[in-house]
């Protein structure tokens, strides 16, 4: 909870697996729950390493719930079912991925379209017990006002919460926000909605929650992958960045089985969006690196320039 409202991670694919959060919330902590990214079924079958990512063992952070992307009932039970079995109980609904490929298949923001699809998969969902959902939306696919027939469908599910990311899927992750709608939204859905997009700092969430009073909270993606201090700047030290650096990248090193190539690629995208304001030298160093051994000095020299700031 930050000024009284509470503060959730955002599942950021790529970025926010199972060694990321739980090093985020060892390190700097701050956000009240975590969100897996989306776990899909691939060519009928769970994909192993989204099932991996989601099972407790490897989850050490108090409030995770994983996600699933919605799509056909079948394969949505299915991975409600697996989730259960291995102790969840509360799961998130993606009604919001904008990425052509998949939306284009009606799934993420791509279903805010086809409300009858929408209802046929919450009333699949609904009939399974002991799971409650939350749904993460944008306001449609192409048009902002999709989500008009979605919210009545809601009911079906009954959510915990409704987070909103204020932009269609077309907006992808740019252009404006379209803050009426969001408001819309609020005046309109009776469950719990949380807001989602561009909080980027402590004053930003101070914003967010002034212009919006009655949402229960509010969700950070990027700006907490680009600063994993954003809510506790007193713990944003040369030596805390370092050290959720070298965890991702001993755990990256394990998964990947010694592949220098696939760990370079991994660790590199890392930094397409990790500490944008570092310096930009040292920053072009690290994506320039040609092994890992180079990649490690230049990150090396990263943090020592961080340190000497
Ligand atoms: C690379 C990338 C991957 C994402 N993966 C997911 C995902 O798996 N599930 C999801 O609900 N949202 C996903 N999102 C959306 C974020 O959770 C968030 O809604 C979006 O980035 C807007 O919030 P922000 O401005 O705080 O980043 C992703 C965003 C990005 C940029």
């Amino acid at each position: 909870m930050i000024d009284g409202i509470k503060i959730l991670c955002g599942p950021v694919q790529g970025f926010t697996d199972c060694h990321w959060r739980n090093a985020h919330q060892e390190i700097f902590g701050g956000p009240d729950g975590y969100y897996g990214p989306f776990m899909r079924v691939e060519h009928g079958e769970i994909r192993k390493r989204d099932l991996a990512d989601a099972s407790p063992e490897n989850n050490t952070v108090p409030v995770f719930t994983p996600q699933i992307l919605a799509c056909q009932p079948k394969d949505a039970l299915r991975m409600v079912e697996a989730l259960k079995d291995r102790g969840h109980h509360a799961i998130d609904i993606n009604l919001g991925c904008p990425f052509p490929p998949i939306a284009l298949h009606h799934k993420g923001s791509g279903l805010l379209q086809y409300p009858d699809e929408v209802k046929k998969l919450f009333t699949a969902l609904s009939k399974v017990e002991d799971v409650t959902y939350s749904v993460k939306m944008r306001l449609g696919w192409d048009e902002p006002y999709h989500w008009r027939d979605i919210i009545p469908l809601l009911e079906i599910i009954a959510p915990t919460q409704v987070t909103v990311h204020p932009r269609t899927g077309r907006q992808q992750y740019k252009g404006v926000l379209n803050l009426d709608e969001f408001e819309a939204i609020i005046a309109t859905c009776p469950y719990p909605i949380v807001y989602n997009g561009e909080i980027k700092s402590l004053e930003d969430v101070t914003r967010y929650k002034q212009i919006f009073p009655s949402v229960s909270g509010l969700m950070i993606g990027r700006g907490l992958i680009e600063d994993p201090a954003m809510l506790c700047p007193e713990k944003a030290t040369p030596d805390n960045y370092c050290e959720l650096h070298n965890r991702l990248r001993d755990a990256y090193t394990e998964q990947l089985n010694g592949g220098e190539h696939q760990l370079l690629l991994k660790m590199k995208s890392l930094w397409e969006v990790f500490l944008p304001n570092a310096p930009r030298k040292a920053l072009k160093a690290i994506k320039k690196a040609s092994s890992m051994a180079k990649y490690n000095i230049a990150v090396n020299e990263l943090f020592y320039t961080l340190d000497e700031q």
